[in-house]
């Protein structure tokens, strides 16, 4: 299972693990931080970046991956709709079959609209099943929504937007409670307090978590919500255009049946983008943790019918992906491994920095291990240790397999007992910063009635999202959106649809000269095999 090389470094992690054990590393200083950033965060490679010649966010830079699909023109162009054959006709369109879509859904219904979700997959095939860690609120006694805003605002370089963390924080305790009170399986003591724990930059454990599989738990109980309520959910199924109608407003969008290859036109009062990532276009060639349909959807649609992006130019790469075995390559290791004790250690043993700094922090001191000759090489690049052992040492035995155990049985499928071996991990893809911006109700800034809610949205963590501040944004952020467009759709009185603003941006895109080859949205990654 490992090769002589790493058996040989695996004794010296093993030599250092008792000196290490009763000693923290230092936390790094804020112009250190800064200074490794700058050097060794993907973020800051020039290279893995492209202006974006047109739209709203004209003149600034975009990951390379994502600027060619923002170039790209419509799949429509060309294509023959009949927006008077209204297919489906709504009140509320969710787009999205994750938490986000799920938490808008079931909200809009609750406020007693008439909701339809539409996703590419099938509902809960999504980020947030993918999720482990847990999910961040500060709903215990030594702890609060201010204490919580400080941790995430300096953990963010200071870039969130106000009004959305402020909601975000404060209405945390309450998202736990609904997401309990729908069944969620939070881990729990005897007497029915919630269990929590640090996650990189908290001040205070606040994380709740089910296990190691908080993302599917949480995934599984709204979506069981969602399909109790009879919710009509359209699977297999894309949004591929927003509509708009003459008085600027959206009116829903044009759909694609991925089996059949029909368009359907989805007219709506308001429309909620809850698409998600963009692990899958695989950002300067990173591996990634996300689902296979993380394409960055919801960012073309928007843009695309004139809605600006936030902080497009900001990626998470979770410090702990899988570096090793090959077959699991990119799959997270969730930063509860580190919440529990276990430090990051370079090929000599050496414990090189504090395990639990922000996640940019982190990510840049393992890339810089690696590109300083301190990293174990792997068969696809190189890694540094994950010293998993030390959580049975500190935390006694049973503790891997009672707290993380989805990551022990990932890893014994290879072979690898974390438990009595450490493993190897490098940065992944993780996560978007960026995305459409959108006021505090969740509403775009430029199209009314068009909102957003999940990871789609740019501005909630600014420029770098602490652990467990993402579930807790699909729920905070997906509840309200519902709210809010179940509210909208009563005060809403739909004129004539129209798609003009796909030939207008395709009119833009020549006049640039930029037009790419292909189609946007992706949809699907570019890996995918197309067959009938
Ligand atoms: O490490 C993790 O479990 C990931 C959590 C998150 O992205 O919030």
């Amino acid at each position: 299972m490992f090769t002589p090389e790493m058996l040989e470094s695996i004794k010296k992690v093993e030599a250092t693990r008792a000196e290490r054990m009763g000693v923290e590393p230092r936390r790094m200083t804020a112009e250190e931080k800064s200074e490794l950033l700058k050097a060794y965060h993907p973020d800051y490679r020039a290279e893995g970046f492209k202006q974006i010649q047109i739209g709203p966010n004209k003149g600034q830079k975009a990951p390379v991956e994502l600027t060619d699909l923002l170039h790209s023109n419509s799949r429509l162009l060309g294509v023959d709709i009949d927006l008077d054959k209204i297919d489906y006709d709504v009140d509320v369109l969710v787009i999205g079959g994750g938490g986000a879509g799920c938490s808008a859904a079931i909200e809009a219904h609750e406020a007693g609209a008439n909701v339809m979700v539409v996703t590419k997959l099938r509902i809960g095939d999504a980020n947030t099943m993918m999720a482990e860690g847990g999910i961040q609120a500060a709903d215990k006694p030594n702890d609060s929504p201010v204490q919580h805003y400080l941790d995430a605002f300096g953990g963010g370089h200071f870039a969130a937007r106000p009004e959305l963390l402020r909601r975000l924080v404060m209405e945390a305790p309450d998202a736990i409670q609904w997401l309990n009170k729908l069944g969620v399986m939070f881990d729990k003591y005897e007497d029915g307090t919630m269990v929590t724990t640090h996650g990189g930059g908290t001040s205070r454990k606040r994380m709740h978590a089910c296990k190691d599989y908080s993302g599917a738990e949480i995934m599984r109980t709204v979506r069981d919500e969602v399909l109790n309520r009879k919710i009509p959910v359209v699977e297999f199924t894309s949004a591929v255009e927003l509509i708009k109608d003459d008085k600027g407003q959206v009116a829903g969008a044009v759909l694609l049946n991925m089996e059949t290859d029909d368009y359907l036109v989805a007219r709506a009062k308001t429309v909620i983008i809850a698409t998600g990532g963009a692990g899958r276009l695989h950002y300067q060639n990173f591996p990634t943790s996300n689902h296979y349909g993380a394409t960055a959807d919801g960012l073309i649609l928007g843009y695309r019918a004139g809605a600006p992006l936030l902080y497009q130019d900001t990626i998470q790469y979770h410090p702990t992906g899988v570096a090793y075995p090959s077959q699991i390559f990119g799959a997270l290791v969730t930063e509860k491994v580190r919440s529990l004790g276990a430090m990051l250690v370079n090929k000599d043993g050496e414990a090189y920095a504090h395990p639990l700094e922000t996640r940019d922090v982190s990510a840049s001191a393992i890339i810089r291990e690696c590109a300083n000759g301190k990293g174990m090489d792997t068969p696809l690049g190189s890694g540094v240790w994950l010293d998993t052992p030390m959580i049975e040492m500190i935390h006694g035995e049973g503790t891997i397999e009672k707290r993380i155990p989805a990551m022990l049985r990932m890893y014994l499928n290879y072979g690898i007992d974390m438990r009595k071996v450490p493993i190897l991990v490098y940065p992944t893809l993780h996560y978007q910063n960026g995305g459409l911006e959108i006021g505090g109700e969740g509403y775009t800034k430029a199209i009314p009635n068009l909102l957003v809610a999940g990871e789609a949205v740019g501005g909630i963590h600014g420029r770098n999202r602490l652990m467990g501040n993402s579930l807790l944004d699909i729920i905070v952020f997906g509840r309200n959106a519902g709210k809010a467009a179940a509210r909208r759709a009563k005060e809403t009185e739909l004129g004539t649809m129209n798609l003009d603003h796909v030939k207008a941006y395709a009119d833009e895109l020549a006049k640039a000269g930029v037009a790419q080859e292909g189609v946007s949205p992706l949809l699907l990654p570019q890996y995918a095999r197309h067959e009938r």
